[in-house]
């Protein structure tokens, strides 16, 4: 195992080494400050499928968790794709084993099944159409009106999608350790105390964290409504790394996270925090690890996920 280069030297080191291997780094908003620093490409789910989609890197590093590193490698065969730490998972792809999924939608053979993006791929193989936070509820309002549909495996946004989108959606019990942490008292007590401040949250919280926003949409969506808004304080119900391109992009205002139940530091993930810029460094000297697919999962993956680019605006 090479030694890493003293932290200070790392950034450099980093760079030097994406240009000799002709990689692109791309990071999702969660990933620490460091990593965002240093990232290509900034984004949520839906934005980072679409660069992977596009780039003419010969190495893609992934700096997000396996689902994200997995749907760039399922759109892009034949480059290599690494992720920092492969053990950076996701509670809600984790939930969704692909045998259980398979027997729970045999159970519903006439429904439309729409994924989240936040699963495997081999879920995603089982699936008529993916669909990120950002755009679930625009595909779902595109299937025809008596279709029924199958909804996983995040039951939050599921719920949110069938109020805004006004379809009934059968839904796989999952949910994320990260949006189910947030505790409704220490936001209660943070709007008394900013009684000024909006509250934006994501989809994946449950219903009642989502009745108390003001804007709920996407981490993208969140980071576009703190720039455009008239407010200038926000209670922030979302992983907390948001916050950094939040006060790079809107300068002078006051951003607030809001703590897990027991005042803990839960609201962080725990998987996307795995991801360090020594680790970062590491995958580009050794190209390793990198994500590898069966070609039949990957074929039958890549329908729902260009099904869902077709359809997104
Ligand atoms: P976004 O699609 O909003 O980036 O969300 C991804 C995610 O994992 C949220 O927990
Ligand atoms: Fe998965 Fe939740 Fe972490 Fe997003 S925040 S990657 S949904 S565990």
């Amino acid at each position: 195992m090479p030694a890493a280069p003293p932290a200070a030297e790392l950034p450099q080191a980093i760079r030097d080494l994406k240009r000799r291997r002709n990689a692109v780094i791309l990071a999702h908003y969660y990933q620490d400050d460091t990593i965002q620093d240093i990232a290509d490409f900034i984004g949520d789910s839906l934005e980072l499928s679409r660069k992977a989609a596009s780039t003419d890197a010969d190495v893609i590093v992934f700096c997000g968790v396996h689902f994200m590193a997995e749907t760039a490698k399922i759109l892009n065969p034949g480059k290599t794709v690494l992720v920092p730490d492969p053990a950076a998972g996701c509670s809600l792809a984790d939930d969704c084993p692909a045998e259980a999924f398979a027997a729970f939608r045999a159970r519903y053979p006439a429904h439309t099944v729409v994924s989240y993006i936040n699963c495997s791929a081999a879920v995603k193989a089982q699936s008529d159409l993916i669909c990120t936070s950002s755009n679930a509820v625009q595909l779902v309002q595109q299937l025809p009106a008596d279709q029924p549909i199958l909804f996983a495996p995040d039951q939050n946004l599921g719920r949110w999608v069938a109020r805004q989108s006004g379809r009934e959606l059968t839904l796989w019990p999952g949910s994320c350790i990260v949006h189910e942490t947030f505790s409704e008292e220490a936001l209660l007590k943070l709007k008394q105390q900013h009684p000024e401040a909006e509250v934006i949250a994501h989809p994946e919280c449950q219903q009642h964290l989502l009745d108390l926003a003001d804007f709920i949409g996407s981490t993208s969506k969140l980071l576009q409504w703190v720039q455009s808004s008239d407010a200038t304080t926000f209670i922030v119900l979302t992983e907390p790394g948001i916050l950094h391109q939040m006060r790079l992009k809107a300068p002078g205002k006051q951003f607030l996270d809001v703590p897990g139940s027991d005042s803990c530091s839960c609201n962080t993930c725990p998987y996307m925090r795995l991801n360090t810029l020594e680790k970062l460094w590491r995958c580009l000297e050794t190209l390793q690890p990198q994500i590898e697919l069966d070609e039949e999962t990957r074929v039958r993956a890549l329908a729902p996920i260009e099904r869902m680019l077709a359809m997104s605006t």
